[in-house]
């Protein structure tokens, strides 16, 4: 999805004698997705990348689902998940299907003992509160408020805060993550009329050669159950790589809104899309600029779609008791949209600073038992008083 990117030293020619200082080889790795036959990067290594030392017994984290089946708009308390130090335990399945999990997580310590492969699921971490720094094998990508960090299936990474107050919404997608087929031409290049640019892609930097031996913990995420796996070198030991298959960054600050003389209708937002769902950043903005324009949103029902809001900041004009971190299902085809009274507040007026994350999943959500210790009951009949 990101462009042809290299960092650190590389052969003149592929799958070719590449010869350390003192006279080794490197070890050439081939990153593919798809059956080899889409995004691929070509890495080289101090040390081959198969000295595996040890593997622990596998243990499960499957996402306890409580409500399977739901038809009822729900709203959620994100940041009543309790913080907690460990960053792979911090991580708090919400709501699920077989496409997707939702997760929520308000790690307080840097991951110092352990790196991390999710080998099931691409990732979009959303970092809602903190800082810090996204360590790949591919090199650093330094990280804030609003970013999401895009990294591919099979990454091993670790991440370091800067502080212990974290707020992340984190997609896990078992399909790629791509930006939106009609923003891309056939070359891969963003297109004039999409909402970002090249320019706003932050791609690793800084790679970091480790010629280390020793016992490096790596934890591996497949099929809901963790893997325990130690290796004899350190797995950010590259010398070099290029190639299309990286972590990389975009900033919800960076997209920039399309607004019109009506009201644009949610596809106007989006940022990704994977199988059977899609994402979407609702940010400042200009409201609309017809006469008679109506800014609150008209009720819809999207027949197809679980629509899951998750408010980041800002006020949010259409919708009342909205706090920070707070989650909004609306499960599809039930028409929802301005609370009471929101609607006549809204004309006249001419501009939001809202700031949110939309993911509309094609297929049904469900709820982990976590999503029910955090619910505001009653959601549903907030549309009733004036
Ligand atoms: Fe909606």
């Amino acid at each position: 999805m990101p462009h042809y990117h290299k960092l650190g030293k590389i052969p003149s020619k592929r799958h070719t004698q590449f010869r350390k200082p003192d006279g080794g080889l490197y070890a050439e790795q081939l990153v593919s997705t798809e059956g080899f036959s889409d995004l691929y990067s070509l890495t080289y290594h101090v040390h081959p990348p198969t000295k595996v030392l040890d593997i622990e017994d596998s243990y499960s984290i499957a996402p306890e689902v409580a409500i399977e089946k739901n038809l009822q708009h729900r709203s959620f308390q994100g940041f009543n998940i309790k913080p907690e130090a460990d960053y792979l335990k911090s991580r708090v399945p919400v709501l699920v299907n077989n496409d997707l999990y939702l997760e929520l997580a308000a790690p307080t310590k840097s991951m110092d003992d352990y790196f991390f492969k999710n080998s099931q699921a691409t990732e979009v971490i959303f970092v809602h509160e903190g800082e810090g720094t996204l360590r790949t094998m591919y090199g650093n990508i330094d990280f804030g408020y609003g970013d999401h960090l895009v990294i591919p299936r099979g990454i091993i990474y670790k991440i370091d805060f800067k502080t212990e107050k974290n707020r992340l919404f984190i997609i896990e997608s078992f399909s790629y993550v791509r930006f939106p087929k009609r923003y891309v031409n056939q070359a891969g290049q963003l297109l004039e009329h999409a909402p970002f640019y090249e320019r706003d892609i932050r791609k690793p930097e800084n790679l970091e050669t480790h010629d280390e031996k020793g016992d490096f913990k790596v934890l591996i995420k497949r099929e809901n159950r963790i893997w325990p796996y130690h290796y004899q070198t350190h797995p950010f030991d590259l010398i070099g790589w290029d190639g299309y298959h990286y972590p990389f960054a975009f900033s919800i600050h960076e997209f920039e809104p399309i607004t019109g003389r009506l009201h644009q209708p949610p596809p106007v937002h989006q940022t990704f899309e994977g199988h059977n769902y899609v994402m979407c950043a609702f940010v400042p903005r200009l409201y609309d600029y017809h006469p008679k324009a109506i800014p609150a949103p008209y009720n819809h029902s999207n027949v197809d779609s679980d629509e899951v809001l998750y408010y980041v900041d800002g006020d949010f004009m259409s919708r009342k008791n909205v706090t920070r971190g707070m989650i909004s299902l609306h499960p599809t085809g039930i028409p929802h949209g301005p609370h009471p009274g929101t609607v006549e507040k809204s004309i006249g007026k001419k501009e939001t600073k809202e700031l949110a994350v939309m993911v509309d999943t094609f297929k049904p959500l469900s709820l982990t038992k976590q999503a029910l210790e955090i619910e505001d009951e009653g959601y549903f009949r907030t549309w009733l008083e004036e």
